[in-house]
């Protein structure tokens, strides 16, 4: 009688622990939409984003809480015109559990607003519009990258250490460019410095040339400018070609010459720029993430791509803690936020908007590497202004 009940016992174990498998092994795959640019000035951003985010799913097998990955991808050209109808289409058509993106600010404003609203799970693998960990921010909502005002922020108090009094400042007219301006000014001026003009043109256009002679008449004593992507290539090289980086330094967030080297030239020779990555940290972690990168893509990796490899890293956390089911929200937010999130940048912690606390490196361009040397600015957090959550 024992011996048939152990038999029994053991029969139905065997019956529970098969049924297991087969539904892990069934469990849907987890639908990935990723919403970036891959055409116009940003293209090589959401390229080294959607890079550095499949290398990460690569480490873990193909698998992300347990779940295999299939991706659904839209261009968003930096259209912000566009961003609600395309967020719309792979949120209500294609029905992804996860929106991973984007690079432009205002894109992902309007992306921000539907995730909101429909309680779609979305990761900012860049645009740093400091509205999205400000008064939108929202449970569902992460970004893995910055906010705009935090490079901008931490080169003002390195104009200002420097002993710099008057700067201009050179941007495209939208959020991106206007918050990074915002930051560099607050903290310039908070060191005794000031902006005597703010300079701009409409994104993405790059015709530089009336602005730069603006600059030459004005002589001061430093440019602060926020460009990135093919933008970021020509600004660089028409501030040399007037020869304006002789006698006038030109400053910038990192994105200035992140990504942009190989293009740039001599043109960026010993810039000095702020941001939350640099060529060469040299730890063990970046050591063997740029290894990875380099061998997987044949590229040397970006900023970019290491948002992307954490957006992914944030994700994994999140859903191994929900068992794969991106509808525990309050599961996923308790492991999200409480995690460090071993970054190749470092590691870092969100702040209670779910923005990145991190240091901000000084980094100068040497060759064709930004190199660390220096923090500008230590464990800086984005304060998170109007966010209630
Ligand atoms: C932005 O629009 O927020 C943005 C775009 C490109 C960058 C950084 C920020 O490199």
């Amino acid at each position: 009688m024992k011996l048939i009940k152990v038999s029994l016992l053991a029969a139905n174990m065997v019956l529970a622990l098969s049924l297991g498998t087969a539904q892990a092994q069934n469990a849907p795959k987890l639908k990935v939409g990723m919403m970036l640019p891959y055409s116009g000035t940003f293209a090589s951003l959401g390229n080294a984003i959607d890079n550095g985010f499949q290398l990460f799913v690569k480490e873990q097998g193909g698998k992300i809480g347990g779940r295999e990955i299939t991706y659904v991808r839209v261009d968003d050209e930096s259209e912000p015109s566009k961003a609600t109808d395309n967020i719309n289409k792979l949120i209500k058509r294609d029905n992804v559990d996860v929106v991973i993106g984007t690079v432009h600010s205002g894109v992902a404003m309007a992306m921000a607003k539907v995730a909101k609203e429909s309680g779609t799970l979305l990761i900012i693998p860049n645009a740093g519009a400091d509205i999205i960990t400000g008064p939108m921010c929202a449970k569902n909502i992460y970004r893995s990258s910055f906010s705009n005002s935090q490079p901008g922020y931490a080169m003002g108090e390195v104009a200002g250490k420097k002993g710099l009094k008057s700067a201009m400042t050179i941007t495209w007219k939208y959020a991106a460019g206007d918050e990074s301006v915002k930051g560099f000014k607050e903290s310039f001026e908070k060191a005794g410095g000031k902006v005597t003009k703010e300079l701009s043109l409409p994104f993405p256009n790059v015709e530089f040339q009336a602005l730069l002679t603006e600059i030459a008449a004005a002589k001061p004593d430093v440019v602060y400018s926020f460009f990135a992507g093919a933008g970021a290539v020509k600004f660089v090289k028409d501030y040399a070609a007037a020869g304006l980086n002789k006698t006038i330094p030109l400053y910038g967030a990192g994105f200035l010459t992140d990504g942009t080297l190989d293009a740039q030239g001599d043109s960026a020779k010993g810039m000095l720029t702020s941001l939350h990555y640099a060529d060469g940290l040299n730890t063990k972690r970046d050591n063997a993430f740029r290894l990875a990168y380099a061998k997987e893509f044949k590229l040397q990796p970006d900023v970019y791509a290491v948002q992307g490899y954490d957006a992914a890293q944030m994700l994994a956390i999140g859903l191994n803690a929900t068992g794969g089911d991106v509808s525990k929200k309050d599961d996923f937010a308790k492991a999200v936020t409480s995690a460090t999130i071993d970054s190749p940048r470092g590691p870092f912690k969100l702040s209670k908007a779910h923005n990145p606390i991190q240091d901000f490196y000084l980094r100068e361009v040497q060759g064709k590497e930004n190199k660390p040397i220096g923090i500008a600015s230590k464990a800086l957090a984005d304060p998170g202004r109007g966010c209630n959550m």
